[in-house]
C-alpha cells in the first residue's frame, strides 16, 4: 500500500531485507518498520570463513596471491565453481607440511580425478613458494 514512500527508503529496505533474511522473497510490504535497528549482531553460525580468518597473516598473504595467480577464476572459499571450494579442500586434507607439498606440486603440474572429471590445468609459470603460500591459506580454511 505504501508504494509512494520515497525510492531511497525502498532501496535501503530491500537491501536490508535481502541481506538479513537471505531469500524469503514473498511480498511483505511492511518494509518501513524494519529499517529501525541496523546493528543487530550476526549470529555466529553464519560467520563466513573469510570473516573467521581475515586477520590471520596466512590468510592475508595467501588470499592476495590466489587472486594474483588467477586461482579465483575456478575456486571460491565456500562454494564449488569449476574447482572444489577451498573449504572442501581444507576439510579433506590435514594441514601438514607433507600435504602442503603434495598439493603445491599438483597445482603446479595440474591434476584430475581427485574431485571429478574436470581437470585443473598446470601452472608451471608460478613460483613454488608462492603456490605454497596459497596452499597454506587453503588448508587454513577449516570450519
Ligand atoms: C581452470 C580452473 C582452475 C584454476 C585456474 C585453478 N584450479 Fe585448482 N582445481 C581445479 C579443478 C577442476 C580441481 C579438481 C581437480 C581434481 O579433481 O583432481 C582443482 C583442484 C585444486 C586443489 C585440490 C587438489 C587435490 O589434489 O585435491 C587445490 C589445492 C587447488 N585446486 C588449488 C588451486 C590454486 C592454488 C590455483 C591457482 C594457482 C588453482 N587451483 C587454479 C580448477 C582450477
Amino acid at each position: 500500500m505504501k508504494i509512494a514512500k520515497s525510492m531511497a527508503m525502498g532501496v535501503i529496505a530491500i537491501s536490508t531485507l535481502a541481506y538479513s533474511c537471505g531469500g524469503g522473497s514473498s511480498s511483505d510490504s511492511s518494509s518501513e518498520s524494519s529499517t529501525t535497528s541496523s546493528s543487530a549482531p550476526a549470529p555466529a553460525a553464519s560467520q563466513s570463513l573469510e570473516d573467521k580468518y581475515k586477520d590471520d597473516p596466512v590468510f592475508v598473504a595467501g588470499s592476495s596471491k590466489a587472486k594474483e595467480a588467477g586461482c579465483t577464476a575456478c575456486h571460491m572459499v565456500e562454494r564449488k565453481i569449476v574447482g572444489p571450494s577451498y573449504a572442501d579442500v581444507a576439510a579433506k586434507y590435514e594441514n601438514t607440511q607433507e600435504n602442503v607439498e603434495l598439493l603445491t606440486s599438483r597445482v603446479i603440474k595440474g591434476n584430475v580425478g581427485e574431485w571429478g572429471e574436470v581437470p585443473m590445468p598446470a601452472h608451471p609459470h608460478l613460483d613454488n613458494s608462492d603456490v605454497e603460500t596459497i596452499v597454506k591459506y587453503v588448508l587454513l580454511l577449516k570450519k
